[in-house]
């Protein structure tokens, strides 16, 4: 080939290289708007996944955050859900307790029910039993056969802390009602015998006694005597302090201060029959009997003491009317043992015996002889 050929041909060649050039520069062009652009977005993307990467640090803060909330509030749950089950448990076993509780209660009111049903069915056959007994002696024939029952009757009363008076041998009589309300028949039913010979003979003087307290036995001799006087004499405020001194210093008794210490005469008096009878001297005996021109057909000492009880035969016994009587309370009581000392000593002096009672604690009785006459020999 020529050099022109070839000329024009490399001429031709660079035309088309010259076009190529072109198209190359503005395809380079179009990259670099492409790159810018692309330069661009990726400028963009980036800030938005740092965004993005700041949105989602916070995120995970707040996340973060909630979680430990949540750990809090679940740590809590569970520990109330503990303190739940055990309450749960708690009430199981009270629900229990008082299921068994209830059992019990409902076995123990049974049991109650029974156990007063019986007590009644007792008391129902003791009645029974004394009535049977009773009536056994009620329709006795003959002294023989009123041993056979009066004996073992005796007997079982014995058990009980309790005599039965042979008054029961005049069985169509019936002593005063007055008799039978006290603790001690044996005592009151004596006594009633007694006044009843008092009455009989017609003695005159008045009634008394010496220590009241609420007026048991008082009641009974207002109710034997409706024609006398009847004395009262009483602290009605329990026993004097001197007297009750001088038993513990001698050891005859330790009587307490609130014994008998608060006793209401007008309730004393009301229990009387004849109460327009009674005459009340309230305070120290012997200080009460000071001036009193008074003479006895019947007196009762019960006051417990050495020093009274002294005193109170001192007063009484020059006072006594022939055939009177004098009764003491509890001569033989284990408890009160200057009473039996105070009577042996008085006694002793005065040249007189007396008997005792089978009653309560004993009651001495002294009855008022006729005074000796002429040298000691009776008429
Ligand atoms: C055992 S209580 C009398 C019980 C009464 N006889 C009855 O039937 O229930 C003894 C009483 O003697 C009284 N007493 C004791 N010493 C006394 C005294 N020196 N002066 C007055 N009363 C006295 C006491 O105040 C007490 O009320």
């Amino acid at each position: 080939m020529s050099w022109t050929e070839d000329l024009l041909e490399k001429l031709t060649h660079r035309g088309e290289l010259a076009g190529l050039l072109d198209s190359l520069h503005t395809r380079l062009a179009d990259l670099e708007e492409k790159r810018h652009e692309y330069a661009l977005r990726c400028e963009a993307a980036e800030k938005a996944l740092q965004d993005l990467s700041g949105r989602m640090d916070k995120m995970e803060a707040v996340l973060n955050e909630r979680i430990g909330v949540l750990e809090t509030d679940r740590t809590e749950l569970f520990a109330r859900l503990d303190e739940s089950w055990k309450q749960l448990e708690e009430l199981r076993e009270r629900l229990a307790e008082t299921e068994s509780r209830q059992e019990d209660d409902s076995r123990m009111s049974t049991l109650e029910a029974d156990r007063t049903e019986l007590f009644a069915r007792i008391d129902e056959l003791k009645k029974e039993m004394q009535e049977c007994s009773l009536l056994s002696i009620v329709n006795v024939a003959g002294d023989e056969e009123f041993d056979h029952r009066f004996i073992p009757l005796n007997q079982y009363f014995k058990g009980h802390g309790m005599a039965l008076s042979m008054h029961l041998t005049s069985v169509d009589e019936r002593l005063d009602d007055s008799v039978y309300q006290t603790a001690d028949v044996t005592r009151t039913s004596a006594f009633a015998l007694i006044a009843e010979e008092i009455r009989e003979r017609k003695l005159e003087g008045s009634v008394a006694e010496l220590g009241v307290a609420q007026g048991a036995f008082a009641e009974v001799i207002n109710a034997h005597f409706p024609e006398k006087k009847l004395y009262l004499f009483d602290t009605f405020e329990g026993f004097p302090q001197a007297d009750a001194d001088f038993e513990r210093m001698y050891d005859y008794s330790d009587p307490q201060k609130h014994w008998y210490a608060d006793i209401n005469v007008d309730q004393v008096l009301k229990r009387m029959r004849y109460p327009q009878n009674c005459i009340v001297r309230k305070g120290y005996f012997p200080d009460t009997a000071e001036g009193l021109e008074e003479v006895f057909c019947f007196v009762s000492i019960d006051c417990d003491l050495y020093k009274p009880i002294y005193s109170g035969l001192r007063y009484f016994y020059p006072r006594l009317v022939e055939g009177g009587c004098i009764f003491v309370h509890d001569y033989r009581s284990k408890f009160f043992r200057g009473v039996k000392l105070a009577l042996r000593r008085f006694a002793d002096e005065q040249g007189f015996f007396y008997s005792v009672l089978p009653d309560n604690t004993g009651t001495a009785v002294i009855i008022k002889n006729k005074q000796e006459r002429e040298n000691g020999h009776c008429a």
